[in-house]
């Protein structure tokens, strides 16, 4: 059976705090390594606020994976309405290749030209090949590279622009 069949996407709730936080302090060292826009480890209470930016005021859109009633996917825009929107994407080391990376990213991309965010950015670790052509694939372009001085990895900063099919 196709695992993948039982997916469902959603967007992040509060209720789902918990979940998160088991999800991202589940993931491995090497997964850790290339996403950790939360710190090496995460608690319920910052992943209740992360779902909070969700409500209200709108600053974030965070989608989540769900199998079996477990979070095994996370990808998000961060900072709709400022400047440098923010993508982030992470999948649990146990369900990788299986193509929940690829539909989490291709639902918040159609979510980006929903709101007609104008551009999209990322950055990804340089030797991080898996990510940064799926990236590549959906239009990400490279601008810039630098060595972080946090962690003296090497990144690649690129960007989505985003065409809006009314445009078209
Ligand atoms: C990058 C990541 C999100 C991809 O998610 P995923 O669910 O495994 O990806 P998918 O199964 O949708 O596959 C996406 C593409 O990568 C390819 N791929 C996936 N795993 C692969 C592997 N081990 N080796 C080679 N190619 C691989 C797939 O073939 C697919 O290619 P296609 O678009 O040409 O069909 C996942 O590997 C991950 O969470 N990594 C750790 C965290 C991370 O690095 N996040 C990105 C931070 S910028």
């Amino acid at each position: 059976m196709h695992r993948t069949n039982l997916l469902v996407l959603q967007r992040l709730q509060l209720q789902d705090a918990v979940a998160l936080a088991t999800f991202y302090n589940g993931l491995s060292e090497a997964s850790i390594r290339t996403f950790r826009p939360l710190g090496t480890q995460t608690t319920v209470e910052i992943c209740e606020h992360m779902a909070s930016r969700n409500l209200g005021a709108d600053e974030n859109y965070d989608l989540v994976a769900w199998i079996n009633g477990r979070i095994v996917g996370w990808c998000f825009i961060w900072n709709l309405s400022e400047e440098k929107p923010t993508f982030g994407l992470s999948v649990a080391d146990a369900f990788h290749g299986q193509g929940v990376g690829s539909r989490l990213m291709d639902s918040v991309i159609v979510e980006a030209r929903h709101r007609k965010l104008a551009k999209v950015y990322l950055t990804v670790v340089k030797d991080n090949d898996i990510a940064w052509k799926m990236y590549a694939r959906r239009g990400f372009v490279q601008y810039d590279e630098k060595r972080s001085h946090d962690d003296g990895l090497v990144y690649r900063h690129m960007v989505l622009p985003i065409e809006s099919k009314d445009d078209l």
